[in-house]
């Protein structure tokens, strides 16, 4: 699993806390990243002590992990709300987001937006006053030229992201490929959103705006919760 940002301890303080807010009979967003599996681990150990709930995964990797964690499962295609949806973050500034370092953001968005909460796990390094990280954008792998061209057109500098491990780009879980989108500081992080969304060949991208309901930023010794 790729890691980025602070230490384990308090990705895992993090994921711990936002745990907490999941009670029986909830239908449950799962998210990706390395944060967001502390929280599926602790899931997994409150349904094996007998909490009910179905969790809905965001990637191949947060389903692999809800299995060996033993968490029943519900298809994304056979829900209409969730409950609650606990997922990580690249950055974050107030409930704006940047999301899809591991390149799961277009089944992320689906998910954490259908959530009634979208409950953020980060730790204290993901924090931004302005938005700043480059954003992913997934892409047909046909309109990369084109997609890439927009992009510049909008002022950013588009970088294909290559994968690790194997020749060539990242293929997304949808069969896409990701252009990591460098726009420096992002004055209006919903006026860039909107202008992506409508470029012909993207698919999804990685700003998720006003999207969180809480982030738990967690430390090595405790956890912060900013509420929105
Ligand atoms: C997955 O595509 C991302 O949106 C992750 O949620 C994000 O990269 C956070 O991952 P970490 O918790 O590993 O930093």
């Amino acid at each position: 699993m790729k890691t980025n940002g602070g230490s384990d301890a308090a990705k895992r303080n993090a994921g711990e806390s936002a745990v907490e807010a999941v009670t029986d009979g909830m239908i449950v967003g799962l998210g990706t990243g390395s944060t967001a599996a502390h929280a599926i681990r602790a899931l997994g150990r409150k349904v094996d002590a007998g909490l009910d709930i179905q969790g809905v995964t965001t990637s191949f990797q947060s389903r692999e992990l809800a299995r060996e964690a033993e968490i029943p499962l519900v298809e994304l295609d056979e829900v209409v709300e969730i409950d609650v949806a606990i997922d990580g973050a690249d950055q974050f500034s107030g409930p704006h987001l940047v999301k899809g370092g591991g390149a799961a953001h277009a089944r992320e968005k689906v998910v954490d937006a259908a959530a009634s909460r979208l409950l953020v796990v980060a730790d204290p390094s993901k924090f931004a006053k302005q938005l700043d990280h480059p954003v992913p954008v997934e892409v047909l792998p046909a309109a990369r030229r084109t997609v890439a061209a927009d992009v510049r057109g909008l002022g950013g500098d588009p970088t294909l992201r290559d994968a690790e491990r194997k020749d060539g780009p990242v293929v997304t879980d949808n069969g896409n490929i990701v252009l990591d989108c460098d726009f420096g500081r992002i004055g209006s992080p919903a006026e860039l959103a909107e202008e992506l969304s409508a470029l012909p060949g993207v698919l999804e991208h990685g700003l998720f705006v006003g999207m969180a309901d809480e982030v738990h930023v967690g430390s090595e010794d405790g956890v912060e919760v900013q509420e929105f």
